[in-house]
């Protein structure tokens, strides 16, 4: 059931939170089991009110509602939309139609078109260049571009005075975290991996995008006490937590001696095989990871492409399939290499019964990424003897 929550961030400025349990499939394509929240701003001003972003389209009566407990609709003077997709710009036809009001609509150049394309929407628009400022009841407001994060359109709003660093996607998580702000420990420790998700599945395409942006952020010396992002926790006790985080995960680091071993096994060769590989990581001291593809589990590709992110190697099990390898392995595979494709090694185990077909089908699909294969061990059928002190050795590949 969809929750809402209204509170004051800091002097005028209020969020408007909806905790969506009910869409399972973010963007149609990453499982979020745990939800998402779209979380929109309004800055009151006694020059009229400012509303920065809103809901996905199908709360839009919700957000209307919701909106009237902090500003009477009429009372918007401008609509900021840091950026088009629809999960934040969702509910603002609705409200342009219902608000009584007729706000100017401030956004990068591209999105005037895209209201018009996406919503039929013919508004107020005024296209803001990147480092512009207006003034609005005394508030300065500084829109800043960061683009790729992940759309070209995407900017951020410093609202100077409060010190408030509005950034949309940029810095936001999956979940629906039981607070609105990182004050408790236990919450962010929650809360990180599922920003770990967000950021390789949503924004991992783009993620050299994100060391530009934040190096930039940095140049701009701005004086930044909170950073209120459009999806999970607001950061007012330490905005540098999220800001580091994001910045390691951008540039694909290993958070320790993490191993993802994603493998399907159609009749159990492929298991026993990275069993084996998985008993003699730890052995030698490697965290690892199982993302099975069996007749009793799937794994969700959206887990997989956030723990790759943050691994020191990975390990792909494959069964040959048609003479090419098994199709959900191949996804995975294409994805990885879409949002990740990082530097780490790459072990291959693929089983066979009258071919070794898979690796040459393999490599070409990783020709050209960034990951790099370091061993393939190739089992005739069910891994016995010599294969199991094969894989062993594999093991010792991964310094
Ligand atoms: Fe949360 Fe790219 O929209």
């Amino acid at each position: 059931m969809p929750r809402t929550h209204v509170d004051k961030v800091a002097r005028d400025l209020y969020v408007l939170r909806l905790d969506d349990d009910e869409t399972k499939y973010f963007e149609a394509i990453w499982y979020i089991p745990k939800g998402v929240t779209y979380n929109s701003y309004v800055l009151v001003t006694d020059e009229g009110a400012v509303l920065f972003d809103s809901w996905k389209h199908t709360y839009s009566e919700l957000f209307i509602n919701t909106l009237h407990n902090v500003v009477d609709p009429k009372d918007i003077k401008y609509v900021v939309i840091h950026h088009m997709e629809p999960d934040h710009s969702g509910s603002i036809p609705k409200l342009l139609e219902r608000c009584g009001c007729n706000p100017t609509v401030l956004g990068h150049p591209l999105v005037g078109n895209m209201l018009r394309s996406f919503y039929g929407v013919e508004a107020r628009f005024t296209p803001v260049k990147d480092m512009e400022e207006v003034s609005v009841g005394g508030r300065n407001l500084k829109f800043i571009y960061i683009p790729w994060l992940h759309w070209p359109d995407t900017i951020a709003t410093y609202i100077k005075d409060s010190g408030i660093l509005l950034t949309c996607d940029a810095f936001g998580g999956f979940g629906i975290p039981p607070a609105i702000y990182d004050d408790d420990d236990a919450v962010v420790e929650w809360y990180l991996p599922l920003v770990r998700k967000y950021l390789a599945t949503v924004v991992g395409h783009y993620r050299e995008h994100i060391v530009k942006n934040v190096d930039k952020l940095a140049k701009l010396n701005l004086e930044v006490r909170t950073i209120a992002p459009a999806h999970g926790l607001i950061w007012r006790r330490n905005p540098k937590i999220i800001v580091d985080i994001y910045y390691r995960l951008a540039r694909a680091e290993p958070s320790g001696r993490k191993v993802v071993i994603v493998y399907d096994s159609m009749y159990g060769f492929v298991e026993q095989a990275v069993k084996v590989l998985a008993e003699e990581l730890s052995r030698r001291g490697y965290e690892v990871r199982l993302f099975p593809f069996t007749d009793r589990d799937h794994a969700h590709v959206s887990d997989i492409i956030g723990e790759v992110l943050d691994s020191y190697a990975v390990i792909l099990g494959l069964s040959t399939y048609e003479g090419k390898i098994f199709p959900q392995m191949e996804y995975v595979v294409r994805l990885l290499i879409d949002k990740v494709n990082a530097e780490k090694p790459v072990l291959l185990v693929t089983t066979y019964g009258w071919g070794k077909v898979s690796e040459e089908y393999l490599r070409s699909l990783l020709k050209g990424s960034q990951f790099k294969v370091v061993d393939v061990v190739h089992i005739h059928g069910a891994p016995r003897g010599e294969d199991i002190e094969r894989l062993r050795q594999a093991a010792g590949k991964f310094p």
